[in-house]
């Protein structure tokens, strides 16, 4: 969603802040805009792109000054609009903002600041915030903020400065990303780490309300006492080509192919010669024993990576699984008892549902574990256990490695609990290892279908629509396909529990539609089998995605895709990557903005 860029120091402020701003671009955003400082402030905002942005900024002669602030918007209050775009100024000039979040209470706050003589040119709830701020403001930034967020309702990452302030600028966050970046010549702010990287990999991670007061030289945190707090330094050792492309034409293409790579440090460390050791939860047998039923809650493909995790581990352990919508599950009164197990995907750490849901839980007294990819993003934090997936940073807005990852993480954490629960021999946990060790190799062996799957898009490119057919697990995976092929390709694409076809969906089968099949689990292979047969006596074009080695699925599909043998639980982790593939290739037919398919982001901070 929205993202922020923030700088002091001795350099020039506008190039840092374009150039942070581009790297946040993959969160998605409809307008931009930054303030410079220099004797007074300047702001140059637009609505469309940073390219836009950067253009206007060039006219101007470039806005020189070494502190600013800049600002990626996804309009919520308010069409995409220059008016609309941030940062947002009070209506004497004095004070520019930048925010993302919501602000709930922005009505009743607009209506006391109209009481108090102000007038307002934007629609959006953020200009209250730069309104309210200098409302308050008596010279003291710190105070001023500290008023400012005593009064808002919502969630909240905030850039500030003032004019009468040329070496300060303050920020503070709440149920919204926002870190600190600590320079040598200078500091900053930024939604994430990939924004900053360039510039330093030392950083302070903000709680929610820790206020910040940065310097050209100097970072002081403070709570909302205004008593100092004493951070830590959070170094980060990526390397800078991790959140660049790496000679690919796009992030996703790089990130499918980092996926051997990503789940290499993913399960390698967790796979000992004993068998699983998860590093960060603290669950003794007892505990396993003890937990009654586990829900699993996410969005989007972190919800479709929970969907086989359910059924990996019912199988594995027969703890009853169920699985939420983070959206659905933070208003529907969950019924958790005690005992249960909540456990929270999420690929940034960041989604406002999730990061609710887990609140949710919380509240109602039940233990969360988190399987988190961005390390002290807030729900890492929050939650009482994480396991991350150590995929590295995510930039394109379809998730690939992160998806993949967290697909490993569920059989991880299958294994443990099935081993320590004793439903599984130290012989049969040591199979199921190896197996899980194979994985990222199996995924490189796929990853060389690359041509295949581009050849192929170039037959299916235009299709209308596309069934995704699968039984099990294949149906879990399926899911994850379709919404690959439907988010970057915009073909319309469903997936579809192959027993169901018969209820409904084999009336939209015409000549020449696509069916992808998932056919890997050996136990219902017949039974999809059959399915196929229906849909190919209808017209259907059939690319079926089997098991290496099973030639009867040749004689009734168009085209067979094999993935290597493995384990029945584990096969999601190899269907997706050709669809990975098809997808992405399909989608570059159709001239697609790969990385940032239209209206989506990468990050969801609002709900
Ligand atoms: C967005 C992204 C998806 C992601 C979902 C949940 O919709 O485009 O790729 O799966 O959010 O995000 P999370 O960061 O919580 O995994």
């Amino acid at each position: 969603m929205c993202g922020i860029v923030g700088y002091i120091g001795c350099e020039q402020a506008a190039p840092i802040l374009l150039e942070g701003l581009k790297r946040l671009e993959y969160r998605g955003y409809d307008s931009a805009g930054i303030s410079i400082y220099q004797e007074t402030i300047q702001t140059i905002k637009t609505k469309g792109r940073l390219a836009d942005l950067e253009e206007k900024v060039n006219q101007l002669g470039g806005a020189m000054g070494n502190m600013g602030i800049g600002h990626t918007r996804w309009a919520t209050h308010g069409v995409p609009s220059d008016i609309n775009s941030h940062p947002h100024l009070s209506q004497n000039g004095r004070i520019s903002l930048v925010h993302n979040g919501i602000i709930e209470n922005y009505m009743e706050l607009k209506k006391f600041l109209i009481e108090q003589g102000r007038t307002f040119v934007s629609d959006t709830d953020s200009e209250i915030a730069a309104q309210l701020f200098d409302y308050y403001y008596q010279g003291d930034m710190v105070d001023a903020l500290i008023h400012m967020i005593e009064k808002i309702r919502g969630s909240y990452a905030f850039g500030i400065m003032c004019r009468d302030k040329p070496d300060e600028l303050v920020a503070v966050r709440k149920d919204s990303p926002l870190l600190v970046g600590i320079g040598a010549d200078g500091n900053f702010i930024g939604s994430d780490i990939p924004a900053l990287l360039e510039y330093t990999r030392d950083y302070y991670l903000l709680e929610d309300n820790e206020i910040v007061l940065l310097k050209k030289n100097e970072v002081t945190v403070y709570n909302l006492e205004k008593n100092i707090i004493k951070k830590e330094i959070f170094h980060v050792d990526w390397d800078i080509s991790s959140a660049e492309k790496g000679g690919y034409d796009y992030f996703m293409m790089k990130e499918i192919m980092e996926q051997p790579e990503a789940l290499r440090k993913t399960l390698f460390p967790r796979i000992t010669e004993d068998g699983i050791q998860l590093d960060g939860v603290h669950f003794t047998k007892e505990d396993i024993d003890a937990i009654g039923r586990i829900h699993i809650v996410a969005c989007g493909s972190a919800w479709h990576a929970s969907v086989v995790g359910k059924y990996v581990i019912e199988e594995l352990t027969r703890i009853p699984v169920e699985v939420d919508l983070a959206s659905e599950f933070r208003y529907r009164n969950p019924i958790l008892n005690k005992g249960d197990l909540c456990v929270i995907v999420s690929q940034s750490g960041e989604t406002a549902d999730t990061l609710a849901a887990l609140r949710e839980a919380k509240r109602q007294g039940i233990r969360v574990l988190a399987i988190v990819n961005v390390v002290g993003s807030s729900i890492a934090r929050e939650a009482d256990d994480v396991i991350y997936t150590w995929a590295g940073p995510e930039i394109a807005v379809a998730t690939t490695k992160g998806y993949t990852t967290q697909l490993a993480v569920m059989y991880l954490i299958g294994l443990y609990f099935s081993y320590e629960k004793g439903r599984i021999s130290k012989e049969q946990l040591l199979q199921y290892c190896k197996a899980l060790h194979e994985i990222p190799q199996g995924t490189e062996k796929l990853l060389v279908l690359d041509e295949r799957m581009s050849q192929l898009a170039k037959v299916y490119a235009h299709s209308k629509d596309v069934f995704i057919l699968g039984r099990g697990i294949d149906y879990a995976a399926a899911m994850e396909s379709s919404l690959k092929l439907k988010e970057i390709s915009y073909i319309h694409s469903e997936a579809y529990a192959a027993g169901e076809l018969k209820h409904g969906t084999i009336s939209l089968i015409e000549d020449g539609t696509l069916v992808i099949a998932v056919a890997t689990q050996s136990h219902l292979f017949e039974k999809l089998l059959s399915n196929i047969k229906e849909v190919k006596a209808r017209g259907a074009k059939v690319i079926a995605i089997a098991i290496e080695g099973n030639k009867d699925i040749e004689t009734v599909a168009d085209e067979v895709v094999y993935i290597p043998e493995t384990e029945n639980i584990f096969t999601a982790s190899y269907n997706i990557i050709p669809m990975q593939l098809l997808s992405y290739y399909i989608a570059v037919e159709r001239g697609c903005d790969v990385d940032k398919p239209r209206n989506l982001a990468k990050s969801v901070t609002v709900e």
